[in-house]
């Protein structure tokens, strides 16, 4: 979603007549985009801020912008912490921020814009200028929740639910088409609920309509939350033919007591009831998921019961985090709190349960066809015996070789799907060798 924002972002200083810079100490403004998920990513705005200084002492006259989460949650607070900061805009003011630069460099003073009002929906072309090598893209469907799961400071910070008008995102995404964008993800905080708030269509019918975009080769979606999986989604995976075998289902915990305390709404059987609803219909199916340890008063009960829905469940792959408090999310205000030691030891354990399930799924690829979208040559490659990269249909890295008679240009293969017989199945990728 920050990738998206960031490029809108982008996309308005350009017509503002500005450029990207090379680096930071060449740019005459910084603009620096913010999450606030978890403290970690908070605190990584600080240390770069702190990096960012020296450039503000050597020329003043730099202008120095916050915006996104961080900006959103802190507000006045985040000029007061940095003294040198200019500029901070939150995530309901992305479309001003033209002309919030140009008033802090007019009035030479520091400005706050942190209120709440309706984004006003980018025009599609603007998001829509390719690099001519990108070949897949991200597209916001829809922005702000309202879960309120107890750990979470996205409701804080994003807002309340809205949705994009379908023809806008439609149109969005022939534009991208056009720029020779193959696959797009559709992004949502929890895109079941696309348009219920404003009776616009339903997901799957916004799908359906993606699907039909001719020149578009796949869809992808993030994220679904398990509570709302519904069996007309599950039909998608069935019935449209370029929405790619991969669900990130985020499942938080296996344990009913925990998953209660965060308020997701499921319990651990109707999540396994969900998963096996989807591998009924759509046997291939990749699965991901995210997995918060050490919630407050998790257990080592608790921790088990985790590891052991991951036993069952058998994820292709898997985001796991230590929890952190965030301001505003009530979970902040849970007694016993796990020590952060204790959270580091259930992470790596629950990493390593994972990696080994996530290699044995990806070496029983082995031998196997994939349908390969290509990106391009991967980094790691000699010239004598160019690697190329793209995903498979379940969103698996594959890195593979081209047959030497028919090696052509990197730009007859980008944006094409191949298909890629796969030698080696390991952790983070494929190994395979394009099929003649
Ligand atoms: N602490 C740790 N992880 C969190 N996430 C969200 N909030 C927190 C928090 N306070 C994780 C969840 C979510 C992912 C995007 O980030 O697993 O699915
Ligand atoms: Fe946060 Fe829950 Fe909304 Fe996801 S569904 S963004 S975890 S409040």
């Amino acid at each position: 979603m920050n990738v998206y924002d960031s490029r809108q972002i982008e996309n308005m200083m350009r017509q503002a007549g500005y450029q990207r810079a090379g680096s930071a100490d060449k740019a005459d403004l910084i603009i620096v985009n913010t999450c606030a998920i978890r403290d970690k990513a908070e605190q990584k705005l600080y240390s770069l801020l702190g990096r960012l200084a020296p450039i503000k002492q050597r020329n003043p006259d730099v202008v120095l912008a916050v915006g996104g989460c961080v900006a959103q949650q802190e507000g006045k607070a985040l000029l007061s912490r940095v003294p040198y900061l200019d500029l901070v805009f939150g995530t309901h003011t992305l479309n001003r921020i033209p002309e919030l630069v140009a008033r802090v460099i007019s009035t030479k003073s520091r400005i706050v814009d942190v209120g709440i009002h309706v984004i006003e929906d980018p025009l599609p072309t603007e998001n829509a200028r390719g690099n001519g090598k990108e070949v897949s893209r991200f597209v916001t469907i829809m922005r702000g929740c309202d879960n309120f799961c107890t750990y979470c400071v996205v409701p804080y910070v994003r807002g309340r639910e809205t949705s994009r008008a379908p023809d806008r995102i439609i149109a969005e995404i022939e534009a991208l088409v056009g720029e020779g964008i193959r696959e797009v993800t559709l992004l949502g905080q929890n895109v079941n609920s696309y348009g219920n708030r404003e009776g616009l269509i339903t997901f799957p019918e916004l799908l359906l309509k993606v699907n039909e975009i001719s020149g578009l080769s796949r869809i992808r979606f993030t994220t679904s939350h398990p509570k709302d999986l519904s069996d007309a989604l599950i039909e998608s995976f069935v019935s449209l033919e370029k929405l790619c075998p991969h669900i990130h289902l985020p499942v938080q915990s296996g344990s009913d007591a925990v998953l209660k305390r965060m308020k997701r709404r499921y319990t651990r059987d109707m999540f396994s009831e969900r998963v096996a609803g989807l591998r009924e219909k759509c046997g291939d199916i990749a699965l991901t998921s995210d997995i918060i340890v050490g919630f407050p008063g998790e257990t080592e009960s608790d921790f088990q019961l985790t590891l052991d829905l991951i036993q069952e469940i058998q994820f292709d792959g898997l985001f796991a985090f230590k929890y952190s408090d965030r301001p505003n999310a009530r979970a902040a205000g849970y007694m016993a709190k796990v020590s952060e030691k204790e959270k580091a030891r259930r992470l790596q354990v629950l990493l390593d349960c994972q990696q080994a399930i996530t290699l044995k799924k990806n070496r029983a690829l082995e031998g196997t066809e994939q349908v390969v979208l290509v990106e391009g040559v991967s980094r790691m490659s000699d010239t004598r015996d160019p690697q190329w990269t793209g995903r498979s249909l379940n969103n698996k890295i594959v890195n593979f070789t081209i047959p030497e008679k028919i090696a052509p240009s990197e730009e007859d293969w980008v944006g094409r799907q191949v298909k890629v017989v796969i030698y080696k199945g390991l952790l983070h990728s494929l190994q395979g060798k394009m099929l003649a």
